[in-house]
């Protein structure tokens, strides 16, 4: 059912005010056709997931479809690989725990993100040394100019750094359905992100098994990153820069504690969460919004934020990071 001038504060971790011109949720492929048949064809479509990666900075005059596609089913086994199929609507981290809970290793260290499995290839959501292209297999996705089912592997998705052919060349193009991850019964722990190491340490465990893993990262998480819940929020707002190495060469001159991932000969990452901290920016309130005090990446909603005032503030900081450093940010946030 298609209702009219929603408001969708709730429907998003940030919690800013913005209404929809047209609002209904599918839970079904047949329901999204439907759905769709009746959008004027003028009419901007945006499909919704947990909402944890978006800022609106308007009123959307579209239609808005959440997705709701539920589905859990192992479709396979090999040896010891397991082929775990998730419906798009899924809770990311319920899935993560469900597999976890099956004994099935390569989710990890993505416990605790927020957001939906169908948004996960969208920015080939990462953290902790892994990212979803390490153990993506393949997914399903509904072709908007055609209303056809399209396949794409995990070479076809082209993921890079929060990268994938979806934010790219078939922007707007296709509305993930379901997703199919490459699991394994013998596990390959990824404890190499230090605090990883330090926090199974401080919780005891000597041999850790994947479980042990997840809890340390929902510990290393919940100690640094702001709970939606309570703060609104949507994670980094910015990438991590990937800089030429001469830049970096220049800049490490001058600071020598910044900390850096070199990516290959010629380019190296640095965290934008040191860079705006160096810049001054960590913890700062302007307004209602403002740099979280514990971690610089991430911006803050302190209640009544609009999300052109947050907007300004990213737009402040990209300029004083690009005046300090010579660095762009770039946004990592879906803007509307
Ligand atoms: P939404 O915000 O609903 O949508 C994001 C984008 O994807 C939108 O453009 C939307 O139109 C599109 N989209 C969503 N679903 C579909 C679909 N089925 N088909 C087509 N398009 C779709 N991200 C990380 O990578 N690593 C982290 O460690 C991390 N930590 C976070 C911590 C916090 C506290 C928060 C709030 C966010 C964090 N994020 C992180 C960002 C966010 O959780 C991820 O980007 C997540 O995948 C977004 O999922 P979602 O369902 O909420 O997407
Ligand atoms: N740092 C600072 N000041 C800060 C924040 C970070 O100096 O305020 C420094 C840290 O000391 C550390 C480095 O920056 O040396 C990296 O910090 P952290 O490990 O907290 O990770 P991040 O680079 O800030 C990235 C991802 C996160 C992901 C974590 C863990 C991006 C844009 N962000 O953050 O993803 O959870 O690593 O792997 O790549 C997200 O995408 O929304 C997100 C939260």
């Amino acid at each position: 059912m298609i209702t009219t001038d929603v408001q969708i504060k709730h429907y998003t971790t940030f919690g800013i005010s913005a209404k929809v011109k047209q609002f209904a949720t599918f839970s079904s492929v047949e329901e999204l056709r439907q759905l769709l048949a009746k959008k004027p064809v003028e009419m901007p479509l945006m499909i919704l997931g947990g909402g944890s990666n978006v800022l609106f900075t308007q009123d959307f005059d579209g239609l808005m479809l959440k997705n709701e596609l539920l589905g859990f089913e192992i479709t396979e086994k090999i040896g010891d690989d397991v082929f775990v199929k998730a419906g798009a609507g899924e809770n990311w981290h319920s899935f993560v725990i469900r597999t976890i809970n099956l004994n099935l290793g390569g989710l990890e260290n993505l416990s605790l993100i927020p957001g939906s499995v169908g948004a996960s290839p969208m920015q080939n959501i990462g953290a902790y040394g892994r990212e979803i292209k390490d153990v993506f297999h393949s997914l399903e996705a509904y072709h908007l100019p055609t209303g056809e089912v399209h396949t794409f592997t995990n070479q076809q998705c082209e993921f890079g750094y929060r990268e994938s052919v979806f934010k790219r060349k078939f922007k707007n193009q296709y509305v993930i359905l379901n997703v199919t991850y490459k699991l394994s019964k013998k596990h390959q722990l990824n404890t190499s992100y230090g605090a990883i190491n330090e926090q199974l340490e401080a919780m005891g465990v000597e041999n850790p098994t994947i479980k042990d893993v997840s809890n340390a990262v929902i510990a290393i998480r919940s100690s640094k990153l702001p709970n939606p819940k309570e703060l609104g929020n949507a994670g980094s707002f910015f990438k991590n820069p990937v800089i030429d190495k001469k830049l970096y060469d220049n800049l490490v001159s001058e600071y020598p504690d910044m900390p850096n991932y070199p990516v290959n000969a010629e380019t190296v990452k640095v965290p934008a969460g040191w860079l705006i901290e160096k810049s001054g920016w960590k913890g700062k309130v302007v307004g209602n919004c403002g740099v979280h005090k514990n971690q610089a990446l991430v911006l803050i909603n302190y209640g009544n934020a609009s999300g052109k005032e947050v907007f300004e503030l990213s737009e402040n900081i990209i300029q004083a990071i690009q005046t300090k450093f010579g660095i762009v940010l770039e946004r990592e946030v879906n803007i509307v």
